[in-house]
């Protein structure tokens, strides 16, 4: 039996659902049943009637859908798909940084460890992260972890101080500047679109700046013909089954070997060996669902 109908049929027979993140392999893709960014993602989460969630993404995306779903099976494919940039942020590091700057509120982007978003007052994702920075009350911000989105933010927001982490993300930093100028300069009519968590000077040139899932809503809204993708490589997978009518030109260096760890194989395994699972203690679920909660209300900003 070839392997995808055997993991359709372990799926059926452990009544699990496959959520994918956008940068998951084509075959992973193909198999899902929701593909999206984080944030669609962690709402999907809490949506489903399933009893098993078998999460392809990294860690972090992993823990938040237990955190919102405590009573379901958990299963992450292959637990060395880790995200470094979460791995970046300590829970001691941030509670000092808390200490130093006890008037101020911490927003976390999603792609956090469960452990520190404990600390949180509220997530966030790429999507959205502008719009809840603008929407707090407070003026003074910690932003953690990723550097370079947080100073996307602060292009929209002046008035407030925000205080930010050095972490990145390792792979939309290896997308250059000099890499979309040399595109561009081949495609002249390609419209660049790239992630927030890329570098001020790449976002510079960008007509758009997008989380994974605003830029597959993009697709429908620009007329753009040729688009030069700012992300991680295998978005494009998505792009041309969705919107086959453009041409979308890769920049060779965007990839995250991370996310590309989930195999089909991996998949099969962890539905009939009902692992590898996401355990978290009922504490880190307790005091995690709250900024994850109050960012899924928040909702989608791009
Ligand atoms: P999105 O939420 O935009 O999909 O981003 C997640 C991520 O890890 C990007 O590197
Ligand atoms: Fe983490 Fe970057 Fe990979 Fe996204 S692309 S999962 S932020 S390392």
């Amino acid at each position: 039996m070839p392997i995808q109908s055997e993991i359709r049929k372990w799926k059926k027979k452990r009544n699990a659902v496959i959520l994918a993140h956008n940068y998951q392999r084509p075959e992973v893709q193909d198999i899902a049943d929701e593909l999206g960014d984080s944030l669609a993602l962690a709402i999907k989460a809490t949506q489903t009637d399933a009893d098993v969630i078998v999460f392809c993404g990294v860690d972090f995306m992993a823990e938040s859908a237990k955190v919102v779903n405590p009573d379901k099976t958990i299963l992450h494919p292959n637990l060395s798909a880790k995200c470094p940039m979460a791995a970046m942020l300590d829970l001691e590091g941030l509670k000092e940084l808390k200490e130093e700057n006890l008037d101020a509120y911490v927003i976390g982007y999603v792609n956090t460890s469960a452990e520190s978003k404990t600390i949180m007052d509220i997530c966030c994702t790429s999507s959205n992260a502008v719009k809840i920075v603008k929407d707090v009350k407070s003026n003074k911000i910690i932003f953690v972890p990723d550097s370079n989105l947080g100073l996307y933010v602060k292009r929209f927001v002046k008035d407030k101080e925000i205080i930010l982490w050095p972490g990145y993300c390792p792979t939309h930093v290896e997308i250059r500047k000099e890499d979309l100028l040399e595109l561009k300069g081949k495609h002249p009519d390609a419209e660049i679109i790239v992630h927030p968590e890329c570098t001020p000077d790449v976002i510079d040139l960008a007509d758009f700046v997008l989380s994974t899932e605003g830029m597959i809503r993009h697709l429908g809204e620009t007329h753009a013909k040729k688009i030069i993708v700012g992300t991680e490589k295998n978005m494009i997978y998505r792009m041309k089954k969705e919107v086959p009518s453009k041409n979308y030109i890769e920049v060779p260096a965007a990839i995250c070997p991370n996310m590309r760890e989930i195999s089909l194989q991996d998949i099969l395994a962890c539905l009939q060996n009902m692992g590898p699972k996401i355990e978290l203690s009922a504490e880190v679920i307790e005091k995690a669902r709250i900024p994850l909660e109050r960012m899924i209300e928040a909702g989608r900003g791009d």
